[in-house]
Parts: C-alpha cells; structure tokens; sequence
C-alpha cells in the first residue's frame, strides 16, 4: 500500500499514543499521586513525536516490525518530556507555555514541577528494562545508546553549554556543538537505538548516524527560526524569547538569513545520507518526506 506522508505519520502516532498512555498509567497514582497528573500532564499534551516516530519509522525501513520498538519509543518520549519539563523551570529558561498550556510548574508548582521531570526519567529506564525478557542484547544496545544520549555528555551537557552561552558571542562550532548536544542527542538516539533493534550493519548504521546527526542540527536551527517567525498559538509556546534571554543561537549570533541558510543545508547533508541508505535497496521514502516536513514546519 501507498501512503500519503501524512497517513503514514498518523500511522506510528495511532501506533505510539495507546501504548505511551499506558506506560505512565493513571493508576500510578496511587504510588505518587499528584506527581503522577503532572508528569501525565506534560506527557500526553500533544507535541509533534517527532522522535518516536523517527525510531519506528527506521525500524521499520530496516524491514523489522515497528511494534518491537515501542518502549524505547516511549522511553525517548518521557526522556524528552521530562528535558522540557525542567527546560521551562525559573532557574532555566523560565517559560510559562508549552504544547499550548500552562507549563508543568505554572499549573503544578515548581517542586512538583521538578518531581514530574525526575518521575519520567526513571520511567523512562522502567520501561525499556520491563521489555529485556527474551532476546536482550539488541535492546541493551538501545537502552544504553538512549541513556548516553540522555545523559551529561548528551542532551545535560547541551543544556549546561547553552545557560553558560547566555549573553556571549561563541564561535559557529561552539554553537553547532551546543545544539549538537542539547537537542541533537535525543533526535540520533531514536535512530540508532532503531538501528540496533533491528540488527542494521555498522555501514548502514553509520550512514543513519550522518542522516540523523544533520537533522538534529536542522531541528534546533529551524527551533532557533521559530522563535522569532512563528505565532505563539501555532508554536504552543511562547516566542521571542531567546533574544530576550540573550540565548546563543543561529538567529541571535548569524541574522535570520544565515540561520535558513544552515538549516537548508544540514537538512541536505541528512537527505544526502538517506540516499545512500536508499543505494543500498532500503525504502527510505517516509524519511526523506520527515526531513522535508521539518525543513517546512511551522510549529
Ligand atoms: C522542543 O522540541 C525542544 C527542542 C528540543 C527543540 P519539540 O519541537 O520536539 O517539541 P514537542 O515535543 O513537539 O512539543
Ligand atoms: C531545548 O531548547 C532543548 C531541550 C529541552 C533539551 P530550547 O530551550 O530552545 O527549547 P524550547 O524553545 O524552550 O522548546
Ligand atoms: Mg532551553
Ligand atoms: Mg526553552
Ligand atoms: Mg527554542
């Protein structure tokens, strides 16, 4: 069958939605109460899954079901949520928006606010572990390739490079380095814990990290973009608020034009990689249409 983009990326979401529901159960309340709504709260409020939907989709163009992906699926959902969660606190960037509502410590208080984030990491590791009962060694490779991107040489390390970059000129690698971490991190680590659920050849792995690492740089370019061209009830979040935090990024340190031009081309250099995936036989279709639906978002 051939799907329309849009159909096939509403295909992993019909996938992905029931199964992240129940893996950060309303009846966790009962061991945490109110931690459980907030870290709920956050969790299933919308957002793009952008990376949930990048690990089943290279599962599935490495030809293996996308269900076995799953947890480490939600894992990275609940990773990220979590980022965003603390990413907002008043001691970082200090954001009363997120996925068009009230962030998690406007509506909660920031205490709870800083428990939700720390509920969703540990989940994270809970439900990937929960799923090593037969046929692990694939799916230790994945947890642990998750942990380390999570970590503080992952997406911590972009996080802390980016609050102490605040209000100063920092050289072009610094910057590619910084979102390489703060958000590149967790948009490679859908795609190689893919590849090693599905058992793919170091080549074809290497050519998903090149396709992965540039598209994540792409996906914090056009964020950096965002900030200053999009409306807040599109965003869901506000705007505007880099310059006003003296953030370094794209469009505070290269001007509007520069920071597209970048964005065009990290977005080339991934399409670039999945051509030569697709040399190799694999359909890669779906992924190249993501890279394009990125290059173009508007939230
Ligand atoms: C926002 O991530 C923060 C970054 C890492 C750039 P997303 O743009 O993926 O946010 P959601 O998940 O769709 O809300
Ligand atoms: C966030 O970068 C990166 C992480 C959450 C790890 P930003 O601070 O630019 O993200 P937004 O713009 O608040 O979503
Ligand atoms: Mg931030
Ligand atoms: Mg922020
Ligand atoms: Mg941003």
């Amino acid at each position: 069958m051939i799907w329309m983009f849009s159909q096939h990326y509403q295909h992993y979401l019909d996938l992905f939605e029931p199964y992240l529901e129940q893996a950060f159960p309303e009846q966790a309340r009962s061991w945490g109460g109110n931690v459980t709504t907030a870290a709920r709260y956050s969790l299933l409020s919308g957002g793009k899954r952008i990376r949930p939907v990048l690990v089943l989709a290279t599962v599935a163009c490495l030809g293996s079901d996308p269900e076995l992906a799953l947890p480490y699926a939600a894992a990275l959902e609940m990773i990220h949520t979590y980022s965003l969660v603390h990413d907002d606190l008043p001691c970082m960037d200090d954001d009363d928006l997120r996925r068009g509502r009230p962030t998690c410590h406007k509506q909660f208080g920031e205490a709870l606010a800083v428990l939700a984030g720390d509920a969703l990491l540990n989940r994270a590791f809970e439900v990937m572990l929960d799923d090593m009962t037969t046929g692990c060694q694939n799916k230790i490779e994945a947890a642990r390739i998750i942990a380390r991107a999570a970590g503080s040489s992952g997406m911590i390390a972009g996080q802390t490079l980016d609050l102490e970059a605040e209000g100063q000129l920092i050289p072009p690698e610094k910057l590619e380095r910084l979102h390489q971490l703060k958000t590149g991190q967790l948009i490679l680590a859908p795609v190689l814990a893919a590849c090693a659920l599905a058992d793919a050849s170091v080549p074809v792995t290497s050519l998903f990290q090149s396709f992965a690492a540039n598209l994540g740089l792409a996906f914090q370019i056009q964020d950096d973009i965002l900030d200053v061209t999009a409306s807040e009830s599109r965003l869901g979040k506000s705007t505007g608020k880099d310059q006003r935090d003296q953030k370094s990024t794209y469009v505070t340190l290269f001007g509007l034009d520069t920071a597209q031009a970048y964005l065009k081309e990290a977005t080339r250099q991934a399409k670039e990689a999945l051509g030569a995936v697709a040399g190799l036989g694999y359909d890669t279709t779906f992924l190249e249409d993501l890279a394009d639906y990125l290059l173009l978002r508007d939230h």
